[in-house]
């Protein structure tokens, strides 16, 4: 048998933790008689399952009949991909050729007869929804990893625009908070400082456990521990689970998960810690050092060390929680999240 855990990112494991709470949230905010959010973005860091939660969420929609989604990546027109997208649907196409419009001018589809071409395309947006809206359809857009380009810009401002027309445009992107956070920063896109922000919450404890339990056989107190090693964050998940199988199915025995741990160090540190850290900014960096070398800090022990105003300290706080890299439950302290981080990134500070 095949191990059931994995290594990559970005596709649906076969070993999957529900979240319940967060994903309900966005599908009964959607599906909604009347939805109070258009939009929602999904942040969180580098392998905490962004990817994997929006491809969830788009399957549940894409079982209702009354929804149309599309998923298109920020590296194409996006504008005129959702045009294309819905234009070339068999099941409602005859919807448009009825309506009499006619896209060929922007290259999508042919010409229709006595109907006058349209060359605009955030115009072909607004009538292709608006005759799908008479019908009762609901457009659900996917972007994965959005980024400050272009791309994504265009289709903001415009989508923006759709939005205030009352067209049944649905919203959902996934994005690292530093590229959330300059997109909503440019000007004509400030309206996306209001959209709902979901930051992913760490995997169950409880249910990891469980999983370790029934899919590995282990006792309940090396399923336990397992869990704990993982800190719920979703990559260590698999990756623990991922190692731990090919361990006993290579029949040697498994010593628990002390055997490990040079593995899980490495992978964590090959696939995503690398890159994590080296995205840090400077003084973003020179925190994380700080909790690196001291485990859990209070706000004013690091604040004089790296002499920085209260004002600083706290965009700083702020920003590294928002990207998941630190936890800040305990009332005026910080401490690193990511399990083993700290034992990895202690080779990386000078
Ligand atoms: N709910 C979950 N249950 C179990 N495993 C999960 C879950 N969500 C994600 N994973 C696993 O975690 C890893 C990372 O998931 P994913 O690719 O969705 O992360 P991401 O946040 O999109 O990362 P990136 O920012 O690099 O794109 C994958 O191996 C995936 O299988
Ligand atoms: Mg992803």
């Amino acid at each position: 048998m095949p191990n059931p855990f994995t290594l990559s990112f970005g596709i649906e494991p076969r070993e999957y933790i529900s979240r319940t709470q967060q994903t309900s949230e966005i599908i009964n905010s959607f599906m909604s008689e009347t939805p109070s959010n258009y939009m929602y973005m999904l942040s969180g860091i580098r392998g905490s399952g962004k990817t994997v939660m929006l491809t969830n969420i788009i399957e549940t929609f894409e079982k209702e009949k009354d929804w149309i989604v599309i998923n298109v990546s920020p590296d194409v027109d996006i504008l005129n991909a959702i045009a294309a997208n819905l234009y070339s649907r068999k099941s409602i196409h005859t919807l448009f050729t009825n309506a009499k419009i006619d896209l060929s001018g922007l290259g999508i589809g042919i010409s229709i007869e006595n109907a006058t071409p349209i060359f605009d395309i955030s115009v072909a947006l607004e009538e292709l929804l608006t005759e799908l809206k008479k019908k009762h359809y609901k457009v659900l857009i996917a972007i994965d990893e959005i980024v400050n380009n272009n791309n994504v810009k265009v289709f903001t401002g415009i989508y923006q625009i759709l939005l205030r027309k009352k067209l049944p445009l649905f919203l959902l992107m996934t994005g690292l908070y530093e590229n959330i956070n300059v997109l909503q920063n440019e000007k004509t896109l400030t309206f996306l400082y209001r959209a709902p922000k979901i930051y992913l919450e760490p995997l169950s404890s409880f249910s990891i456990a469980q999983s370790y339990k029934s899919i590995l056989n282990v006792d309940e107190s090396t399923a336990k521990e397992m869990a704990k090693l993982t800190s719920g964050y979703a990559y260590a998940y698999q990756v623990l689970g991922y190692l731990y199988w090919d361990k006993i199915t290579e029949k040697k025995k498994c010593g628990g998960v002390d055997d490990l741990i040079i593995d899980y160090d490495r992978t964590l540190s090959e696939y995503v810690y690398e890159k994590i850290w080296f995205e840090l900014p400077d003084t973003e960096k020179k925190i994380v050092s700080l909790l690196v070398e001291n485990g859990e800090m209070k706000n004013k022990e690091i604040r004089d060390a790296l002499s920085l105003s209260d004002s600083q300290m706290s965009v700083y706080r702020d920003r590294l929680k928002r990207k998941g890299l630190i936890d800040v439950s305990r009332y005026g302290y910080l401490a690193l999240n990511l399990p083993r981080f700290d034992a990895i990134a202690k080779f990386w500070i000078d």
